[in-house]
């Protein structure tokens, strides 16, 4: 269940995404799709010139409004973070950043940003089921 609080600041976020777009020569693309419903996020990252620090995510996608006002979070939470650092991000303190108890389903739309993260910039598969 949303509480109201939430869906209003849902709304707003989403329309006024920071980070969605493209990056033209970002050092990592990947992108994918939530089987259940199709919706996608197609993910950009930029390293800096040593590879260490993720300098800039940014992404497109289309799908629900959890799914991309979720997108636009993590790109806020990994941007300026070392390589390494934002990997130890896990789902549960992602969750937790968006502030609200999300019912199964929702979860994974929260999730997708994640999931296409964690796959395109460290190979690690985020299995649908123990969403
Ligand atoms: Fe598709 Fe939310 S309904 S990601």
């Amino acid at each position: 269940m949303i509480d109201e609080t939430f869906y209003e600041y849902l709304i707003s976020r989403y329309k006024n995404l920071r980070n969605k777009g493209k990056i033209e020569n970002a050092d990592i693309v990947y992108e994918e799709g939530n089987p259940s419903c199709g919706d996608m996020i197609k993910i950009y990252v930029k390293l800096s010139e040593d590879k260490n620090v993720i300098e800039d995510v940014k992404f497109e996608g289309k799908g629900c409004t959890i799914s991309q006002v979720s997108a636009d979070i993590l790109a806020d939470m990994v941007k300026g973070k070392k390589i390494e650092e934002a990997k130890k991000l896990d789902k549960k303190e992602f969750i937790s950043e968006l502030g609200i108890e999300l019912s199964p389903i929702r979860i994974k739309c929260a999730l997708l940003a994640y999931k296409v993260f964690k796959m395109g910039a460290y190979g690690i598969k985020i299995d649908d089921e123990k969403i």
